[in-house]
């Protein structure tokens, strides 16, 4: 079942989103070479309880932490540790919050200072994937358009999708119907009606798009070892189109 938000619940969404994108701004400048992983966690979490917040994914079906931070070869669910960014590094970043029962989710990939053509590459491809995902959002598409645009941008420029892990419906909730696969799949199609909030997120590998878990089993790395990005948006359908909610200023 696909809940369409009412009015006030969306305004309680787009104060945790609003909060979420605060975040990231603050959080970009310490984004640096020798930045502790474990650091920049305890940072997000100390931003979000002191702004009345709950860090959504802490305690999510155990997961330890604020923050999914997901180094180079890492797709997602990376555990922050007492690890350091280094100089050529691509970080994803990934966080939710809980603000008074209302959630948001967002993601980024950001540059270790500098990095290879590669790397630059991926992180502009798979954010042109999260766009022309956004540009299907109209009311009357449907899951599938999204989908499409997704796979179709990320394998025109010879990438890989990852197929494992989906987007989904979001605000009440972390992870609320419907799934929102980033290949065209035989599975569930529904139209896009005003008031429904989707977390989209392309996950695009340099290589082919098969991952595997480490035996954390959190940690989802590509199978062949290559680089891999992820962005997010939680997006609401509107009458005549779409809102990105978690916007945000670098
Ligand atoms: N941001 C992830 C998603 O989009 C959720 C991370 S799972 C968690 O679904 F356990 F880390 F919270
Ligand atoms: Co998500």
């Amino acid at each position: 079942m696909i809940r369409r938000k009412n009015n006030e619940q969306i305004e309680g969404i787009r104060k945790s989103c609003s909060l979420l994108s605060r975040l990231l701004t603050e959080i970009r400048p310490l984004v640096q070479p020798g930045a502790s992983l474990l650091g920049l966690d305890e940072f997000a979490r100390d931003f979000i309880l002191r702004h009345g917040g709950r860090p959504a994914f802490l305690g999510y079906e155990g997961y330890p932490a604020t923050l999914c931070l997901s180094v180079n070869e890492v797709v997602i669910h990376g555990i922050p540790d007492e690890r350091r960014l280094a100089e050529g590094d691509i970080v994803g970043l990934d966080s939710g919050i809980d603000l008074g029962g209302y959630f948001s989710d967002a993601a980024v990939t950001w540059a270790v200072g500098r990095v290879g053509p590669e790397a630059e590459r991926l992180m502009r491809v798979t954010r042109e994937c999260l766009d022309k995902a956004i540009d299907a959002v109209v009311p009357g598409a449907r899951i599938h358009d999204i989908s499409r645009a997704v796979f179709r941008q990320a394998t025109g420029a010879g990438f890989g999708v990852v197929r494992q892990y989906c987007g989904h419906g979001v605000g009440l909730e972390m992870h609320e119907d419907p799934q929102i696969p980033n290949y065209v799949s035989p599975g569930p199609n529904p139209r896009l009606l005003p008031g429904m909030v989707l977390a989209i997120e392309p996950m695009i590998n340099a290589g082919t798009g098969d991952v595997r878990l480490l035996d954390d089993d959190w940690t989802v790395v590509t199978l062949d070892g290559s680089l891999s990005a992820h962005y997010e948006h939680t997006v609401l359908v509107t009458e005549t189109g779409r809102e990105v909610l978690t916007s945000w200023r670098f």
